[in-house]
């Protein structure tokens, strides 16, 4: 490994390069990270380096996202083929049909979808900031694409709100039963339950603590508690256990596993830096417009 992270150390220097990675990737990619970070973090964080070259370890709708803030850099994704099955959950033809049907009605589009549907909506959210953006909508009627669950979660806390919702999940949240949570409580009555808001209601019924991945790993750190019943991809569990030495945390089922953020290695990191060859492209016109409501939920989410 000492030898990877040399050679990583000299690719970066090389190519005034960073490397971003999101929570859920492996451990060693994250070890080999500049800015680890959940989907808002790596938004903001794209706005502000200083650098030619990103290289996003994530998947790829992660990597339109850096590239949509950042036109003029070049961003490089170490496995083209990672791609969230959520992205693609919502189309821009649903959304023109809502924007008839109508009136005073903001399309809100989860960033964990693709550039096509970014470009159609008004602005963009993550699950960090969902809640403030979607309450400072001047809009009646919000159009939440593409996760039904999210969608839900936000919905029940702002009845002001006319929510349209779209039939999008995440397999990975989606998939966990209010069962299962209920048996981890069996198994450990005195840990807390953090929940992602990618679950579905009856889990996040259940939950002591409902979050983003960085709210999880902030919340652990804070509490007074000492065991965590962890409901979110694995991969957050590098950063709750080297935060917190002296805590437990816990896996609910068969543990959740996205298999698209681990096709990145850090075998596939070096390589994307040497060769260059799989690199985020867009149209400028697809850009331009996806770059609008990026850049609207990095101003609601800064006030
Ligand atoms: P956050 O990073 O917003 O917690 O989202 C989780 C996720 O599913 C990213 O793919
Ligand atoms: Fe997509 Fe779910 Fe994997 Fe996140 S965890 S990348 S939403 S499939």
């Amino acid at each position: 490994m000492n030898q990877k992270k040399l050679r990583i150390e000299e690719l970066k220097k090389e190519k005034n390069a960073v490397i971003m990675a999101h929570y859920y990737v492996e451990d060693e990619v994250q070890e080999i990270a500049d800015y680890i970070g959940d989907s808002y973090y790596l938004s903001d964080v794209a706005t502000k380096i200083d650098a030619d070259v990103i290289v996003l370890c994530g998947v790829v709708f992660m990597g339109e996202g850096a590239k949509i803030l950042n036109p003029d850099k070049k961003v490089l994704i170490p496995a083209a083929d990672a791609n969230c099955p959520m992205a693609h959950m919502a189309t821009v033809e649903k959304i023109q049909e809502m924007r008839e049907k109508y009136d005073d009605l903001a399309v809100v589009c989860y960033v964990n979808s693709i550039a096509e549907l970014k470009a159609a909506s008004d602005v963009c959210v993550t699950s960090a900031n969902a809640l403030k953006i979607v309450k400072a909508l001047p809009n009646k009627n919000i159009f939440f694409i593409p996760d039904q669950n999210l969608a839900h979660y936000i919905a029940d806390q702002l009845p002001e709100k006319n929510f349209i919702f779209n039939d999008g999940y995440c397999h990975v949240h989606h998939a966990v039963t209010a069962d299962e949570i209920q048996e981890a409580k069996k198994q450990t009555p005195e840990a807390l339950v953090m929940v992602h808001p990618e679950c579905k209601p009856e889990v996040t019924a259940l939950a002591d603590y409902i979050g983003s991945t960085s709210g999880i790993i902030d919340f652990a750190t804070k509490s007074d508690a000492k065991e965590f019943i962890v409901v979110t991809e694995m991969g957050v569990l590098y950063e709750l256990r080297h935060r917190n030495p002296d805590k437990t945390f816990h896996v609910v089922g068969k543990a959740q596993v996205c298999e698209n953020m681990k096709k990145i290695t850090v075998d596939k990191v070096i390589k994307v830096l040497e060769q260059e060859d799989t690199e985020i492209l867009m149209e400028t016109e697809l850009m331009d417009a996806a770059h609008k409501p990026m850049i609207r939920m990095l101003e609601l989410a800064a006030q």
